[in-house]
């Protein structure tokens, strides 16, 4: 049980929306397991549920049932965060704040003070390829993947045991693509466990220890990359999801 950083069963999400409340099936019964250590890619078309999953775990959604645990705790519980780093996929940020800033600000409410904050910060900085003199300049100035960079640095600063990155690559460039990778890579050496959605399957299949694919709110394959590919017959990631996604189509 302890070797389990994020446990998923049978998870099950309806969004309610507009003035009748209507309703609109998202997950239909999810089930994974991350171990402690892994990096773990959740990949799968747009609209498949993986934002949903990951809000779930990050306690900003309600499950209608089923189970979901990180390391140990139910994400309703506040101490399930503290072990917890989160980039949201589209994060929000103050937007008249430096990127330098924002990294004082969220790395002071995780509790870091001072000259540890800013080691912390420094560490960080290097580690996505932001210790520029951009970080100084006003984040709404900011691309994308000086956004992502800064989210990933924001949600890294308190070095958590797990990160939950919700398309971390989305929007980059290959350059950035490559930074993203092996700032994971590198927090994983360092002792994080990571569990990140992308629909960029090549770098997943770079990266990732084992993948789950979710389609239409389903998971269709879960395992190593080579496991997948082998049991499918096919040759990639990208084969697989292509073969599903027409077999989804009526
Ligand atoms: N706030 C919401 N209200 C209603 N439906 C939503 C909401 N957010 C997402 N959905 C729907 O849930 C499904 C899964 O979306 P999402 O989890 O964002 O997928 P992904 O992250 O894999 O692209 C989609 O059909 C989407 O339209
Ligand atoms: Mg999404």
């Amino acid at each position: 049980m302890s070797e389990c950083a994020i446990l998923i069963k049978d998870l099950h999400k309806t969004y309610r929306t507009g003035f009748w409340l209507a309703k609109k099936k998202s997950l239909f019964g999810i089930s994974l397991e991350v171990k402690k250590g892994e990096i773990f890619g959740f990949i799968g078309p747009n609209g498949a549920g993986k934002s949903t999953a990951i809000k779930v775990l990050a306690g900003l959604l309600r499950k209608d049932s089923g189970e979901v645990l990180l390391l140990g705790k139910e994400p309703s519980k506040a101490e399930s965060r503290i072990n917890l780093g989160y980039l949201p996929e589209q994060p929000y940020f103050y937007d008249s704040l430096s990127g330098y800033e924002l990294l004082k600000f969220y790395g002071g409410l995780s509790g870091l003070k001072d000259s540890l904050l800013e080691e912390r910060i420094s560490w960080a900085l290097k580690l996505v390829n932001a210790d520029a003199d951009w970080i100084y300049r006003r984040l709404r100035t900011y691309s994308k993947g000086m956004q992502q960079r800064v989210g990933l640095a924001q949600a890294i600063l308190h070095k958590p045991e797990l990160l939950i990155l919700d398309e971390p690559m989305s929007g980059l460039d290959p350059l950035g693509r490559r930074d993203v990778r092996e700032a994971i890579l590198a927090l994983n050496k360092e002792g994080s466990t990571i569990f990140y959605s992308s629909h960029v399957l090549s770098d997943v299949e770079a990266i990732s220890h084992r993948v789950a694919m979710i389609i239409d709110g389903k998971i269709s394959h879960t395992g190593t990359v080579e496991e997948i590919t082998k049991e499918t017959g096919r040759n990639s990631l990208e084969d697989v999801l292509a073969k599903e996604v027409s077999r989804a189509v009526p």
